[in-house]
């Protein structure tokens, strides 16, 4: 098999991290049988240092032309002083979701074995182990919403969602959920907000199409405060672009270390092909203050890059491989400095990627 990917490394740690997601799809490409092809091109403060621009119209390219695309992140303090909309990350990842449609942003939550210790919950409220998925609607809802002005002492954003908008997100969150506990949560705030009413019956009628999935409803404040008194009895959370942004960023901060989590945003899955166009990043951002040290976690890229293979190529079974490989590094008490506790010796970016390769042969 072959396929092409678009890689954007962006600013900070990310050209340090994706370094070592490189290697470890090097050792998955031969295990696996199949060849990628990377076209490199540059995104974030980068684009903008070298064309003026964090988005260019030929990384955009790049991108049209490549299966999937693997980011890494953008952002640092140089470029903080320019307009919001020209800055790194608005400039970068806003125009990139909406280009290409990537409505579906999947962000698991994960505490691995271990690794408890990590989150700023108490142990006993974490259990051995946790995996939460939210599901995010990505380009829709108040981020997008038509219309959006500023005009004197006034301003406007705007919360709408149609009923296919509602509909295809559902689709993604209730198969989500059949593969793994077969529970999904949606969040709404449908005591209050006319566009939440909508979306609660929309992914009621959704729901009568997988009776196998057990599906509840939450509202939005309740969702954050049950995320920290009781992270476990979620499975899959489901939630509109705002509410989702909030919450993932609660549900990766349980989770303990940003450096672990990866992410995806997706695309509806082209007629007659299994996987779907994807961009795949790293939770956690730039990290400017680590840059250049050698000591960022490359596991969130790593695991990034285990997540297209997963979604964009239909092979979740390298999703699973690398995923195993993390966790037995984990095991044998390697951590780097994000994770380790105090007085633990810790060990760098490059060697973490290098025990995860290795441990995936
Ligand atoms: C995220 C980020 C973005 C968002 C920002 C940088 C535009 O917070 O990916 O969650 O709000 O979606
Ligand atoms: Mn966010």
């Amino acid at each position: 098999m072959k396929k092409k990917i678009a890689v954007l490394p962006g600013d900070g740690i990310g050209p340090e991290v994706m370094a070592e997601a490189i290697k470890v799809m090097a050792k998955i490409e031969k295990k696996y049988d199949i060849q990628v092809e990377q076209n490199w091109a540059d995104v974030g403060g980068i684009a903008i240092d070298n064309h003026g621009n964090a988005l260019p119209d030929s990384t955009i390219t790049t991108c049209e032309n490549a299966d999937a695309i693997l980011f890494g992140s953008v952002g640092g303090p140089k470029w903080e002083k320019l307009p919001p909309e020209k800055q790194p990350e608005r400039g970068a990842l806003l125009p990139l979701r909406k280009h290409f449609n990537l409505f579906a942003n999947l962000r698991p939550a994960i505490v691995f074995r271990g690794l408890a210790g990590a989150s700023p919950l108490k142990p006993e409220i974490i259990g051995e182990e946790l995996d939460v998925l939210v599901v995010r609607e990505l380009t829709g809802g108040l981020y997008f919403g038509q219309p959006k002005y500023r005009e004197g002492d006034k301003a406007v954003d705007t919360m709408i969602y149609t009923r296919p908008e509602i509909e295809r997100i559902a689709h993604i969150a209730f198969q989500a959920a059949r593969q793994r506990g077969k529970k999904l949560c949606s969040i709404d705030k449908a005591n209050v907000l006319t566009t939440m009413v909508f979306w609660r019956e929309v992914v009621t009628e959704v729901g009568k199409q997988y009776p196998d999935v057990a599906l509840s409803h939450m509202y939005v404040d309740n969702a954050a405060m049950q995320l920290v008194r009781n992270p476990r009895q979620f499975d899959v959370l489901l939630a509109e672009n705002m509410f989702g942004d909030i919450l993932s960023d609660e549900a990766s901060m349980i989770a303990g270390s940003l450096g672990m989590l990866p992410s995806a945003s997706l695309a509806a899955p082209p007629q007659g092909k299994t996987g779907a166009f994807g961009l795949f990043e790293p939770s956690g951002g730039s990290a400017p203050d680590i840059a250049g040290q050698g000591i960022a976690n490359p596991i969130a890229q790593i695991l990034s890059m285990g997540m297209m293979f997963q979604y964009a190529f239909g092979m979740p079974q390298v999703y699973n491989d690398v995923h195993q490989a993390v966790a037995s590094v984990l095991a044998q008490g390697h951590r780097t400095r994000d994770i380790s506790t105090p007085g633990q010796t810790s060990i760098g970016t490059q060697k973490m990627g290098d025990l995860i390769a290795q441990a995936l042969s």
